[in-house]
């Protein structure tokens, strides 16, 4: 039996069922689904920052929280199997106070400004106030990037904590603002064991000094990364951003209702990888892959998801200088 495209991608499952209730209703996923996959079969939009249907589930950020009659504890639907006679209550006020609070605790350390919709959205939708934990805190001058495990440096008390840093702009393809990263830590899966294996970021520092980080800390170009951009396509935060969006965003262009998305096939290799391309003013300004795809679901290398300049390189003050660099190829 299979229960549509909600059931997680990475997971290989039996034949056999379980039947539970969520929220009153009875409903049967395969066994070893999780407990997400239940709850998005009765239609219900549960909140999910660290899930990725591509990605095995690392249980970071626990706003996807869910109460199980039994259980002593609130239970991560993204991660919990769901289990024969489970009864799954989504939205009681223990769940809603945990989300709210988990929002809270993000949206005042971290710069949501260019997270998803959806991810902004849960702020209201959870009455999260960040603003009471006092006003971001000044900077102290203190680098993430040299922060030692057990030295944080306590902020000034009224002040909100941030993880406020520079972006690191250092290479053409892609920007990493690490003040919009939340830590769910779906990159590192993503260029992990999950997709990429080049295993070029990973998690430095404990608690409040965590961030992501390449070995040492070296700029990208000096470090293990392969531009795949298979890390920029799982970031809900908006942390990880190709450089032409980035450019745009800086100088005030870029206007998603004015994009289309066009599907096409990676002219490169043989593999053939399906590519999404947005469009805005006539140019391509940054290339996606359907995570629906069984193949690569979501996935592409260096020239696939950057490797489009060709198809707009023609003279700038040339008009319609695109049919014309067309005609001549
Ligand atoms: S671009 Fe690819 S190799 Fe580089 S950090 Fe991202 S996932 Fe890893
Ligand atoms: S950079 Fe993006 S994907 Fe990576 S941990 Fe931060 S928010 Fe998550
Ligand atoms: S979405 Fe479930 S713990 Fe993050």
């Amino acid at each position: 039996m299979t229960v549509g495209s909600t059931v997680h991608k990475l997971t290989l499952y039996t034949n056999r069922t379980v039947t539970l209730s969520v929220d009153g209703q009875d409903v049967s996923v395969p066994e070893g689904a999780n407990i997400i996959d239940a709850i998005e079969k009765v239609g219900i939009d549960t909140p999910t920052l660290c899930y990725g249907e591509t990605l095995k589930p690392v249980n970071a950020c626990r706003v996807c929280v869910v109460e199980v009659e039994g259980s002593r504890t609130l239970v991560p639907a993204c991660a919990a199997k769901a289990e024969e006679g489970m009864v799954i209550k989504t939205d009681t006020e223990r769940v809603r106070h945990s989300r709210k609070l988990v929002m809270e605790l993000l949206a005042s350390s971290v710069d949501l400004s260019y997270a998803e919709e959806r991810v902004q959205g849960y702020v209201g939708d959870y009455d999260a106030n960040p603003e009471r934990f006092g006003p971001p805190a000044p900077q102290n001058g203190h680098s993430r990037d040299e922060a030692h495990t057990g030295h944080h440096h306590p902020t000034e008390v009224g002040y909100a904590a941030t993880v406020q840093q520079p972006p690191k702009i250092d290479n053409d393809l892609y920007v990493r603002d690490y003040s919009k990263c939340i830590l769910c830590y779906k990159c590192v899966q993503g260029c992990g064991t999950d997709h990429q294996n080049t295993f070029a970021i990973g998690v430095a520092g404990r608690g409040f000094d965590a961030r992501i980080a390449t070995e040492f800390s070296n700029p990208l170009p000096d470090s293990a990364c392969v531009y795949c951009g298979n890390c920029i396509a799982v970031c809900p935060t908006g942390a990880l951003m190709f450089k032409s969006e980035w450019d745009m965003r800086e100088a005030g262009t870029w206007d998603e209702s004015e994009q289309t998305q066009t599907s096409t096939i990676c002219p490169y290799c043989g593999v053939g990888c399906t590519l999404d391309l947005h469009v805005q003013d006539n140019r391509i300004v940054k290339v996606t892959s359907p995570m629906d795809h069984d193949v690569t679901v979501g996935n592409l290398c260096v020239k696939g998801r950057f490797g489009w300049q060709f198809v707009q390189n023609f003279d700038e003050e040339t008009p319609n200088g695109s049919e014309e660099a067309g005609a001549a190829s």
